[in-house]
């Protein structure tokens, strides 16, 4: 049975976060698989929509799976150390800055993903991004109430993380996906191919994901079609991107962007949702 409770949801904001197309992907999810795979989780919006009860979720991004990995294993303690946390600007950027010192690498697991969920709620528009030097760099936020402890919602996902058979990796995609076994459905959601050159939100991590890493990905995508895997993958649609896919059932989808380098282009773009099986209607 799929665990079922309201308070069960993303608990970070994220770039590129699929919670307001959720209505839009929904519709194409597969009715039966075996095991879920997201390699690209994030804040894991379909992940938690979808609450699979066997699942493989990965993101190369190292705090933001030791966050989840923390809320898994360790919530009481988490908890704990997030009701330390002030949302004042002093106290903010001296918990930034920690990754700037040669003590960052004492923190605990617990004290760091502790770090991103405060720097999460209380930074400028709750992003996260960092640096070349792999350096949190997003400024104060400024919000009168900020909801830095959020128990409900982190216990319902360690109550789902900890109840299910979740596996949570740190690698590249590639390998996470290439576990896929045939009957398993498999959601791809990268970083988008840019729109245009000044577009491009490359704060993930410091590893840039280009258009080789997106050639990559698709032949991915290959080898999981001939093993007999269900996948859906989201990209932006650029030529490139429609190009690259030939052969695969591509569905326009419109989505509004709130991140974008330059403040003028948001708005709504269109997005690609791409699948190598046929959609089931629901009768
Ligand atoms: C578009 S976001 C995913 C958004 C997510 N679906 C959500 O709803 O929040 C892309 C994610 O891919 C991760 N990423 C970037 N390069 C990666 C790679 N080579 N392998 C795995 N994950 C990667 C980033 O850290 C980021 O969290």
């Amino acid at each position: 049975m799929a665990v079922q409770t309201k308070v069960l949801r993303p608990f970070l904001k994220w770039a590129g976060g699929k919670r307001q197309l959720l209505p839009q992907i929904r519709p194409f999810v597969p009715k039966s698989f075996e095991t879920y795979f997201e390699p690209f989780l994030g804040a894991g919006a379909v992940f938690f929509d979808l609450r699979p009860e066997r699942a493989v979720v990965n993101d190369l991004n190292t705090e933001l799976i030791n966050v989840y990995r923390v809320i898994q294993q360790d919530v009481d303690e988490l908890l704990a150390d997030l009701r330390r946390h002030r949302n004042d600007k002093d106290y903010y950027y001296q918990v930034r800055d920690m990754d700037r010192s040669d003590t960052f690498g004492q923190l605990t697991p617990v004290q760091r993903a502790s770090r991103i969920l405060f720097l999460n709620k209380t930074c400028y528009n709750g992003l996260f991004r960092v640096n070349r030097h792999n350096e949190f760099n997003v400024p104060f936020g400024r919000y009168k109430n900020p909801k830095i402890v959020n128990e409900a919602v982190l216990r319902a996902v360690h109550q789902y993380l900890q109840q299910q058979q979740i596996q949570i990796f740190n690698e590249d995609f590639e390998a996470v996906a290439l576990k896929a076994q045939p009957q398993d459905f498999v959601y791809f959601d990268p970083p988008y191919d840019p729109v245009s050159d000044t577009a491009s939100f490359t704060g993930y991590n410091i590893n840039g994901f280009g258009r080789d890493t997106q050639v990559r990905l698709k032949r991915v995508m290959d080898t999981l079609t001939h093993r007999g895997c269900r996948v859906l993958l989201s990209n932006s649609a650029t030529a490139f991107i429609q190009e690259l896919y030939q052969g695969y059932t591509q569905v326009p989808i419109m989505a509004k962007r709130a991140i974008n380098s330059n403040g003028q282009r948001r708005g709504r773009v269109q997005e690609m949702l791409i699948l190598n099986y046929p959609v089931e209607r629901s009768t």
